[in-house]
């Protein structure tokens, strides 16, 4: 028999004959691999005569028969998880936790299964042995009889072991080992990752037990080989931060049971990892003492809203031509920016030199930072410093006017999670946008005069 393969792009699951260099669905070089496949049965459909009247089978509900009595959702003693879920797990879910190797996605998920104390939790581990794991729940010093372990990665094995435990909560360590038997292809390839997915997707469904599936991320931040595995799944969270740093941060990507805007905040400890309650800390920690020409900006980088400090430094200059330096920002935007403020609020930036630094070696590409730059530029003109409460989301217009930005919602929202009290928006971001529900003080503004005078 002749096995059927074909090529399968290991970042997005783009399906091909043949193999290419570069995926023409998501554009990556080099991520074609050739997969087996299993023939489909072509399932006809040919006979549309009516078997008997007004009949239909039991697979088809009318809507209204269904009952909607609100699910109960399991509370773990982790707040922050159970923000960034909506609201605790709910039955039957499938969730996908994505992060870069080394992160704490095990560390997360072993402590938080080890405290849910009254339920059977089956962890399903492919990468680390018991010993480890063991070793790991030593150093995390939090007993529960009703934790089971299974080291195995084949999903026959998996379920069958399932039936007999009957847990309420699975975990899978990561879905990258997990094999079908009746796939063909590695661990971690597409098609075994789609196949291994959708039989704990098909399970999760139906015993109504709630599934996380841990899976790695590649450097450039996409859950590694499946973008496929983000639609099979109920709600994709990712645990990220820099490896050089203690926080850790939980963000919700997408979620069928709540809002994608949470975000839960740990620092890795050496016994495990906490939570952080008070999430201004981190930032405020950083600088104590006020300094001017420092700003905030609340941004949005892909989906996800991020809080960065823009640092500016405008001295008097020494050389006939001022000099202009930007890292992490566009420089001709901030030569516009200059211009704005010369022209349109009379400051002389033109005897001045300016640098300017986007803080954490970021680049920012959101249009929204332009009223965070522009205020730190005022700040160090002026040596006032802007407080460290306060934060920024607006573009800059030509004119001088305050321009509105995408997801202002989100923006603000993610500033008052981190704890700050004050936000400069655009004015004509206002309309539309239900600011009351807030607690963080909006403030709208027009232009930059405007703002200069909220501000000095
Ligand atoms: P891990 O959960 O293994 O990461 P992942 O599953 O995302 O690959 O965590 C890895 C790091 O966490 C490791 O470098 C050691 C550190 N760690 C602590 O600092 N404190 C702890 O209590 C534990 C368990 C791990
Ligand atoms: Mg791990």
């Amino acid at each position: 028999m002749k096995i059927k393969t074909a090529f399968f792009c290991q970042n997005c699951g783009y399906e091909s004959a043949k193999w290419a260099g570069k995926c023409p669905s998501c554009g990556q070089w080099n991520t074609f691999v050739e997969e087996k496949v299993q023939k489909d049965i072509p399932l006809r459909n040919t006979n549309w005569q009516p078997e008997k009247e007004n009949g239909r089978s039991d697979n088809i509900v009318n809507l209204s028969e269904v009952s909607t009595t609100a699910e109960e959702r399991l509370l773990t003693p982790d707040v922050e998880l159970n923000r960034v879920l909506g609201g605790g797990i709910v039955p039957g879910s499938l969730v996908l936790v994505g992060g870069e190797p080394g992160i704490g996605k095990s560390t997360l998920f072993l402590q938080n299964a080890l405290q849910l104390k009254d339920i059977t939790t089956l962890y399903i581990s492919g990468e680390e042995s018991a010993q480890q794991i063991k070793m790991r729940a030593d150093r995390l010093q939090v007993k529960n009889d009703l934790f089971y372990l299974l080291t195995e990665t084949s999903t026959q094995t998996i379920f069958q072991e399932i039936k007999k435990l009957r847990p309420q909560l699975v975990i899978v360590d990561s879905i990258q080992t997990l094999q079908s038997p009746f796939i063909e292809s590695a661990p971690g390839s597409v098609s075994q990752i789609r196949e291994t997915t959708a039989e704990l997707q098909r399970f999760a469904k139906e015993s109504h037990t709630p599934v996380f599936l841990i899976g790695h991320i590649t450097k450039d931040g996409s859950i590694a080989g499946p973008k496929i595995l983000e639609h099979m799944v109920d709600t994709v969270l990712q645990f990220e931060g820099d490896q050089h740093y203690a926080y850790r941060i939980l963000r919700t990507i997408k979620n069928r049971f709540g809002s994608t805007a949470e975000l839960g905040i740990y620092e890795m400890t050496g016994g495990g990892l906490r939570q952080v309650t008070n999430p201004s800390e981190i930032l405020i920690s950083q600088r104590e003492d006020q300094l001017s020409g420092v700003a905030i900006a609340a941004t949005i980088e892909g989906l996800r809203p991020m809080l960065v400090e823009v640092q500016a430094l405008v001295t008097q200059s020494v050389y006939g031509t001022p000099q202009r330096t930007a890292t992490g920002f566009d420089l001709r935007r901030l030569q516009l920016l200059l211009a704005v403020l010369e022209k349109r609020g009379g400051f002389h930036f033109g005897v001045k030199d300016v640098f300017l630094n986007i803080a954490g070696g970021i680049r920012v590409e959101d249009p929204s930072i332009d009223l965070a730059v522009l205020c730190s530029l005022l700040s160090s003109y002026e040596d006032i410093p802007i407080s460290s409460k306060i934060c920024f989301a607006g573009e800059v217009g030509l004119s001088g006017e305050i321009r509105a930005v995408n997801r202002i919602e989100q923006r603000v929202a993610e500033a008052e999670k981190l704890g700050f009290e004050k936000i400069f928006i655009s004015r004509y971001n206002k309309k539309g946008t239900d600011i009351s529900k807030f607690n963080i003080e909006v403030v709208p503004v027009g232009r930059v005069d405007e703002v200069y005078r909220g501000l000095f």
